[in-house]
């Protein structure tokens, strides 16, 4: 594995991106907490460490500093936004409490020469959120750049490898920001770029088949992304000992299941099942109509039937699971409320005796997609927007039954044709079709129509956390409206949902 570039978590919501990006830009990343000791941080063989931005001033009482003997460590260190104000309150620097808080663009001028800005003097636009400022840097450092109420905005120290910004650099809102941490990481700390798919593809074969021997594993398929690659990652470790389990509960979208198992049957020759349980969680979800009933009712269920296909086989003692970095994250740190029980198959393990698999632990979601591609998965699962779990049950509001189904999977269908018609459909982060349940008066040909509206959803998001309506273009609602309406038996009235998360969610439940 590469030596990772280790960004130490101040309690900003940047860690994960600062992540990604210096994943982009190829070097390996991992988060940690941001008083993890030097000890720590040298057994996992860090080639460079970042300090995150944070929420906290350095003049708070317990505000968060970083290991007392980091500085002095002779790794290569970079500062972001309350990262950068460590550095500086731990090595005497002069910083200015902030009475207010600025956030937002700002112009920022660079002073030449310097490590992060290169050779050009001059003017970009950059991101800042931050209270206190440093005015003067700590002995040994020069001052890089400044803003027009910020005089040290960057600053270094090249021979000690100490650097600190005080925008962010992570985000897309700032200039040449991907560049300042390509620069810090191949100047600053004399690095090459060493993170690759295929690489990890190999290690992650490798270390499979060291944990899993000639024994058997089981995976249960759920349709969506994660799942898919770490069973087709097994598959290439392990062949036929690798027991794919399809739970088919009827609550996919049309075409869906059938595109998993050709993937499974024709690409992977793994011992593939597919288990069609659709009446089971029909039956199951007869007269239901709390969205938290149905998740806890399609959760259990699941491991139900997963049970009882584990039970038949005997003797297996390993469960595959697609878990990604982001969740290995915020299970550790992240003190977030629930506000929707999220179902995986999280209660399997424990219940069941395995021991788990989880070969996608150190990725995130673009690599795993990349990951999925190189491994040879159809760019229809792959590239598929992503999916709940409990699937179209939560896109019903109220009684999830087989008839509302098939109403909802033909209109969605439709969305997801419409759509992906357009060269937008890349730029979204999901679109879909809802069954609110409210019905509505309309005129069809000569008669009086009583029928169902369809809700139409399409939003952008990073990361599912936030996100915002999509501007549809006006051409393609009017044609979501009429074919809709036209082609959908029961569907006389369509909408356009243009709530924003917060103070929405993605999903209807
Ligand atoms: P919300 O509706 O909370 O959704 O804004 C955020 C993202 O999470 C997905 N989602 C789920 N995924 N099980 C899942 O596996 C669930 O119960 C679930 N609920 C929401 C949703 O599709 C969106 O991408």
């Amino acid at each position: 594995m590469a030596r990772p570039v280790v960004i130490l978590d101040f309690g900003a919501q940047y860690a994960q991106l600062i992540a990604r990006r210096v994943r982009e830009i190829g070097f390996f990343s991992v988060i940690v907490p941001f008083d993890t000791p030097l000890t720590e941080i040298r057994r996992m063989g860090a080639a460079a460490v970042i300090l995150s931005g944070g929420p906290r001033s350095v003049y708070d009482d317990g505000s968060p500093l970083p290991a007392e003997d980091l500085m002095a460590s002779g790794l290569p260190i970079l500062g972001i936004c309350y990262g950068m104000q460590a550095i500086a309150h731990l090595l005497g620097g002069d910083l200015v409490p902030a009475h207010t808080r600025e956030y937002g663009r700002v112009t920022l001028a660079t002073r030449a020469p310097s490590v992060l800005f290169g050779d050009e003097e001059g003017e970009r636009t950059v991101w800042m959120s931050h209270g206190d400022t440093v005015q003067s840097p700590p002995p040994g450092f020069r001052t890089t750049a400044s803003t027009g109420s910020v005089p040290v905005a960057a600053m270094e120290d090249p021979a000690r490898g100490l650097f600190g910004v005080q925008f962010h650099p992570e985000v897309v809102h700032t200039e040449g920001g991907r560049e300042i941490l390509r620069r810090f990481l191949i100047h600053g700390a004399h690095l090459s770029q060493d993170w690759r798919m295929g690489d990890a593809i190999a290690e992650g074969i490798a270390a499979i088949r060291r944990t899993v021997g000639d024994e058997k594993a089981m995976v249960a398929l759920s349709g969506g992304v994660d799942s898919s690659v770490a069973a087709a990652l097994v598959e290439r470790a392990i062949g036929k000992n690798l027991i794919a389990v399809f739970v088919d509960h009827g609550l996919m979208r049309q075409g869906e299941g059938d595109v998993v198992e050709e993937a499974f049957t024709r690409t992977f020759p793994s011992t593939f099942r597919r288990i069609d349980a659709s009446d089971r969680f029909i039956a199951a979800l007869a007269g239901v109509v709390d969205p938290e009933r149905k998740r806890r009712i399609i959760g259990e269920l699941f491991i139900e039937v997963f049970r009882e296909v584990a039970r038949g086989i005997g003797d297996v003692p390993y469960l595959v699971q697609g878990t990604l970095y982001p969740d290995v994250i915020e299970s550790g740190t992240s003190q977030a409320a629930v506000i929707k029980s999220h179902h995986n198959v999280g209660g399997l393990p424990a219940e069941l005796g395995f021991k788990l698999v989880e070969p996608l632990r150190d990725l995130f979601k673009d690599e795993v997609r990349q990951m999925g591609r190189e491994l040879g998965l159809p760019a229809a699962l792959v590239d598929r927007q992503p999916f709940p779990g409990p699937g179209l049950a939560i896109r019903i509001v109220g009684e999830v039954t087989r008839d509302r189904l098939d109403l909802l999977r033909a209109a969605d269908a439709i969305v997801r044709e419409e759509v992906e018609t357009e060269a937008l459909a890349q730029g979204l982060w999901q679109y879909f079709a809802v069954l609110p349940g409210a019905r509505s008066v309309g005129v069809m040909g000569d008669g009086r129509t009583y029928d169902e509206a369809i809700v139409v959803r399409a939003v952008t998001s990073e990361d599912g956390m936030t996100a915002d309506w999509a501007r549809l273009p006006h051409g393609l609602l009017d044609r979501l409206a009429s074919r809709l309406v036209g082609e959908v038996r029961g569907v006389n009235r369509v909408l356009y949902d243009i709530t924003s998360k917060p103070p929405g969610t993605i999903e209807w439940e």
